[in-house]
C-alpha cells in the first residue's frame, strides 16, 4: 500500500524524506518519488522499483530545500513506471501532490479537465488532484485544496506543496490514514507512525475530512469548510527500536519472538489481582450491558478473520452466546440481518482495512454497538468504534501478521471470559483458573520459541513440498486456516486448510506422495478422529507432521515428525499452536529464497478494495 511522507523544517528535506520512506517500505510498493522546494523552485525525482533505485538516481545531484513530500507507490491506476510514480505535478509545474487511496470519480474529473485543455502525462488518478488544485488556485493553497477535495469521491490521503508558498505543506484525508509528527523547528507528515519515530514521538492523528497545514514552527488544523480546529497531540509509546529489527534478520522473525512480551502487554492492567483474580475492562469502557447481547457478530479480513473464527468458538464455548463470524468483504455486500441486540466485534491490526471499515460503518448505521480490537492507536477503526480494546502488540512491520494475531486472540479470550462471568456461564472460581492459564501463556510461548531450531530443521527437509495441507478440528481448524495462509503468503508454497472431518468430502483426492499434511492435534476429545485422519493421509503416501502437547504420547509413531507445545486447556491452544506454524512458514520462505518481510503482491495495510 502506498506511503506518504512530508517534511518542513530546518534540515535539508531530501535525506529526511528518503529515510522516512524507508520506514514505510513494509507497506509494499513498486515505485518511489520525492518533490522538494527551494526558494519556490520545485524539483521532482521519481523511479520505478525499490527506493534504492531512486537513491541511485539522485546520488550525483544535490537537491536542496527545507520542504518536501515523498511517496512509495503501490500501483492501482496505471502500471508501475517512472511517470506514474508520485509526486504528480500540475501543468504549471508549481504544484506537487502525493496521494494514497483511490479517486473513484477520476475518469469523470479527467474528462472535464481535458475538455478544459489539460493534457495528462500519467495514467494515475492522482494527477487529477494536481490539476484540480491548480485550477482552484488563487494565491492560497489551503483554499485550493479545500475546493479540490469537495470534488473528490473515494478515498484519499494527500500531501500538497506549491512553489508560490514555499513555507507550508497542505495535507488532507478521507478513508486513508495520515499522521502528523510534531518536532522542534520541524514538522512531518506520514501514512504511519514508524516513519516519524526517528524525529518525534508526539503525533496528531488526522481525522477524516480534516486538513492540516504544516509549517516549520507549527501545524494548523481545519475542517473541510476551512474553519480552524484545535487538536491535541498524542505521545506514541513505541520508540524507534521497536520499529526496527534489533539484530533479527527479518521483522517477521523479530515479531514472532516478541510474542511473549506482546501477550504479557495485552494482559497487563486487564487482570485484577487483589482478592480473587478477575478481569478488568474498565479501561475500555466496557459495561455489563454489552454482555446482554443476543448475538455477537465478528467481522474482519485475512488473519484477523481467523482470529474471529477462534473468537466464535471461544464465545460459544465460554459465554454460550451465538456468534456469527463474517469476512468483511462478504458481509458488506450481502444483505445481513441485523438485530438491535447484536453487538459487533471488529478485528483489524491496522484499523484501516477498507472492507473492515465498510462493514463496521454498515453495522453502525444500523444502530449496532461496535467493539474494535486493533493494534493501532488513533486508527480510523479505533476512532469510529464505540469501544476499543488495543492489542498492544507494538508496531507490526512484517506484512505477515504474527504478534497482532496472538494478541487479538488474548483480547477475545478476555472478552469471552468476562461475558461468561456476566452471563453466569463461568463461575468466579473457574474464571480464576482460566485467568491463571491466560497468564501462563507468555512463558509457554517463550518455551516454544526456545525450540525454534527443531522447526527450522524440519522446514529444511520439507520446504520443497508441492502441496501442504493443514487439518484440525475445532480450535485446531481455526489455526489450520491461519497456518496455511501464513505459509502461502510468504513461501508461495501451495497450502490449504480444511476441517479434518472434511477430508473424505474432497481434499483427500489431492493427497499423494508429494503432499505434506500438518495435523494439529490439541482437541483431546477428538484425538481418535484425528488419528484416523492421519492414517488415511499416510496410506496415500503423504508426509505427516503432528502438532500436539509436549506430554501427549498418543501420536508417537504415527507421524514423520512431531512439534510439541506446553499443555494448556484445549480451548486456549490457538495462542500457542500457531507459533510453530508461523516459524515453519518463516523458515520455508527462507529456504525457498524469499524475503519473508516483503511477500510479492501483498501489502501490509489494505486501505482500498
Ligand atoms: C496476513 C495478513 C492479512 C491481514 C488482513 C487484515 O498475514 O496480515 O491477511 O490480516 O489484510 O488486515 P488488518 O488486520 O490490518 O485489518
Amino acid at each position: 500500500m502506498c506511503g506518504i511522507v512530508g517534511y518542513v523544517g530546518e534540515e535539508q528535506a531530501t535525506p529526511v524524506l528518503l529515510n522516512a520512506l524507508k520506514k514505510l517500505e513494509y507497506r509494499g510498493y513498486d515505485s518511489a518519488g520525492i518533490a522538494v522546494l527551494d526558494s519556490g523552485r520545485l524539483t521532482v525525482r521519481k523511479a520505478k522499483g525499490r527506493l534504492r533505485v531512486l537513491e541511485e538516481k539522485i546520488a550525483t545531484e544535490v537537491i536542496r530545500g527545507h520542504i518536501g513530500i515523498g511517496h512509495t507507490r503501490w500501483a492501482t491506476h496505471g502500471e508501475p513506471s517512472d511517470v506514474n510514480s508520485h509526486p504528480q505535478t500540475d501543468v504549471s509545474g508549481k504544484i506537487a501532490v502525493v496521494h494514497n487511496g483511490i479517486i473513484e470519480n477520476y475518469a469523470k474529473l479527467k474528462a472535464w479537465l481535458e475538455s478544459n485543455g489539460v493534457e495528462f502525462r500519467s495514467e494515475t488518478d492522482t494527477e487529477v488532484i494536481a490539476h484540480l488544485v491548480n485550477f482552484n488556485y488563487n494565491g492560497d493553497l489551503l483554499a485550493a485544496v479545500i475546493e479540490t477535495i469537495k470534488k473528490l469521491e473515494g478515498s484519499y490521503a494527500i500531501g500538497v506543496i506549491c512553489g508560490n508558498e514555499p513555507d507550508r505543506i497542505v495535507a488532507a484525508r478521507k478513508d486513508s490514514p495520515l499522521v502528523i509528527g510534531k518536532g522542534v523547528h520541524e514538522n512531518l507528515l506520514a501514512s504511519d507512525v514508524p516513519a516519524l519515530l526517528e524525529y518525534t514521538q508526539d503525533v496528531y492523528y488526522l481525522d477524516d475530512r480534516e486538513i492540516a497545514v504544516l509549517y516549520a514552527d507549527r501545524t494548523e488544523f481545519y475542517d473541510d469548510y476551512g474553519a480552524r480546529r484545535e487538536k491535541q497531540s498524542v505521545r506514541v509509546e513505541w520508540d524507534i527500536s521497536a520499529a526496527e529489527k534489533n539484530g533479527f534478520e527479518h521483522f517477521m522473525r523479530k515479531e514472532i519472538h516478541e510474542q511473549p512480551a506482546a501477550l504479557a502487554n495485552t494482559l497487563r492492567t486487564r487482570i485484577k489481582t487483589y482478592a480473587a483474580k478477575s478481569i478488568n475492562l474498565e479501561e475500555i469502557g466496557f459495561s455489563p450491558d454489552w454482555a446482554k447481547a443476543g448475538r455477537v457478530v465478528i467481522t474482519a479480513c485475512g488473519t484477523a478473520w481467523h482470529a474471529g473464527v477462534v473468537g466464535k468458538y471461544v464465545f460459544e464455548h465460554f459465554a454460550r452466546v451465538p456468534v456469527d463470524v463474517d469476512i468483511a468483504s462478504e458481509y458488506r455486500y450481502r444483505e445481513p440481518i441485523l438485530n438491535p441486540h447484536d453487538i459487533f466485534i471488529i478485528i483489524s491490526q491496522s484499523g484501516e482495512t477498507a472492507d473492515t471499515l465498510a462493514a463496521m460503518r454498515m453495522a453502525k448505521t444500523a444502530g449496532a454497538k461496535i467493539l474494535a480490537i486493533t493494534n493501532v492507536v488513533g486508527s480510523t477503526l479505533a476512532r469510529e468504534a464505540d469501544l476499543v480494546m488495543y492489542t498492544r502488540a507494538g508496531p507490526e512491520i512484517a506484512v505477515a501478521s504474527t504478534k497482532a494475531f496472538t494478541t487479538q486472540l488474548v483480547c477475545l479470550y478476555l472478552l469471552a471470559f468476562q461475558f461468561g462471568l456476566l452471563r453466569g456461564t463461568i463461575s468466579p472460581e473457574r474464571l480464576e483458573t482460566l485467568i491463571r492459564e491466560l497468564e501462563s501463556l507468555p512463558d509457554k510461548a517463550r518455551e516454544i520459541l526456545r525450540e525454534e531450531s527443531g522447526i527450522q530443521r524440519f522446514a529444511a527437509r520439507q520446504f520443497n513440498k508441492d502441496k501442504v495441507f493443514f487439518m484440525g478440528r475445532l480450535f485446531d481448524y481455526a489455526i489450520s486456516l491461519e497456518s496455511a495462509l501464513k505459509l502461502k503468503e510468504i513461501s508461495y508454497a501451495h497450502s490449504e486448510a480444511f476441517a479434518a472431518g472434511e477430508l473424505k468430502h474432497g481434499p483427500i483426492a489431492l493427497v499423494d506422495k508429494g503432499t505434506l499434511v500438518v495435523a494439529l492435534c490439541t482437541q483431546s476429545a477428538l484425538f481418535d478422529k484425528m488419528e484416523s485422519n492421519i492414517k488415511q493421509v499416510k496410506a496415500r503416501g503423504a508426509s505427516v507432521l503432528v502438532l500436539t502437547y509436549r506430554d501427549e504420547e498418543r501420536f508417537n509413531g504415527s507421524a514423520d515428525a512431531i512439534f510439541r507445545i506446553p499443555r494448556v486447556p484445549d480451548e486456549l491452544t490457538p495462542v500457542l499452536s500457531v507459533i510453530p506454524c508461523q516459524l515453519f512458514a518463516y523458515y520455508c520462505a527462507i529456504q525457498r529464497g524469499h524475503d519473508p518481510d516483503k511477500p510479492r503482491n501483498l501489502a501490509k495495510s489494505v486501505t482500498v478494495e
